[in-house]
């Protein structure tokens, strides 16, 4: 009979679910918010405006719950412990990172790189044989991929090259899924046949990438909002990561990618993102409905 029987609980469980259903009903005070988006502004640069208030407190509620607390300012004393609470910071701000991306993302922008960038480092750099490019927050390794595949196909001899594609993000989460290089058919859709058969291997309904095109890859964490040691890099990408910051924190991030970037080098960047206002040292290029900026200074 249904209702007749119930099954045991396991112990403690009510106290959580009750716990859950508190917390999810946990306004996030003015004074609050304050504290937590400052907090991830510091952290990571990345700039929470008031419109994303209910997005911060969804995410810190899921934090709260996971370490079993009812009260977000026990949550702010335990993230912001400059001993204990390091690895927590780097989990919640994982986990108010935005990681859409896809492969050949910006096809005109990518079509640039392909046509016009690369025949030109390679002219440039024919002696030396050598390119270094960043893909900076790299989210969950389309954009690296792509990248690397378009300089596999561009470059006609391209063992006698020595090629790297640095692939760095915040999210460790994010990091660990491009590492492992395996994605649905979905995502591969917009990947060109000739390069998915070229660059793909089919294992049990997944697209893994090969290892040839992997190890062209390293991927590493980085915070953009810390020094980054990097010189003389022939392109940068780094395509709808600066939308999240604000003025001053684009404004130094450009100041380092300009001292990472060798002479002549490319930076690639989102579509809704630009460099006016930010820097006159790059000179803008536009070919197609593709954009790329140049440093000249
Ligand atoms: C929207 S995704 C863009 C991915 C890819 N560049 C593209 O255009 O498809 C933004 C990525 O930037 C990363 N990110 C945000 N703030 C960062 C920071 N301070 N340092 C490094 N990466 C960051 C996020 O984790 C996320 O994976």
């Amino acid at each position: 009979m249904i209702g007749a029987s119930r099954v045991q609980q396991p112990e403690g469980c009510c106290a959580v679910s009750s716990e859950r259903v508190r917390v999810s009903s946990m306004i996030l005070t003015d004074d609050e918010f304050k504290l937590f988006s400052q907090l991830i502004y510091n952290e990571s640069g990345i700039s929470i405006k008031e419109a994303k208030r209910e997005f911060l407190q969804v995410r810190l509620q899921k934090r709260l719950q996971a370490h079993r607390l009812v009260s977000y300012y026990r949550y702010y004393k335990l993230v912001s412990d400059k001993n204990q609470g390091q690895r927590e910071l780097l989990d919640l701000v994982d986990s108010l990172t935005i990681n859409e991306t896809s492969f050949f993302r910006n096809r005109p922008q990518m079509d640039v790189f392909a046509d016009m960038v690369i025949p030109e480092l390679i002219r440039r750099k024919s002696a030396l044989k050598r390119l270094r490019i960043w893909s900076a927050g790299c989210s969950r390794g389309h954009e690296p991929y792509s990248i690397a595949m378009t300089i596999l196909k561009r470059l006609g001899d391209a063992d006698s090259w020595d090629v790297k594609v640095l692939a760095s993000d915040i999210s460790l989460r994010v990091l660990e899924l491009a590492q492992r290089g395996s994605y649905t058919e979905l995502e591969v859709e917009n990947v060109h046949p000739g390069y998915r058969d070229s660059f793909f291997k089919k294992v049990d309904n997944q697209f893994q990438v090969i290892p040839r095109l992997r190890k062209l890859i390293v991927f590493d964490y980085h915070n953009l909002k810390h020094e980054n040691g990097l010189s003389g890099l022939d392109a940068i990408f780094c395509r709808n990561v600066m939308i999240y910051f604000d003025r001053e924190e684009q404004q130094r991030l450009i100041n380092k990618f300009h001292a990472s970037l060798a002479e002549g080098g490319y930076l690639f960047l989102g579509h809704t993102e630009t460099l006016q206002g930010l820097s006159d040292k790059f000179r803008f290029i536009y070919h197609n409905k593709g954009a790329v900026y140049q440093k000249t200074g």
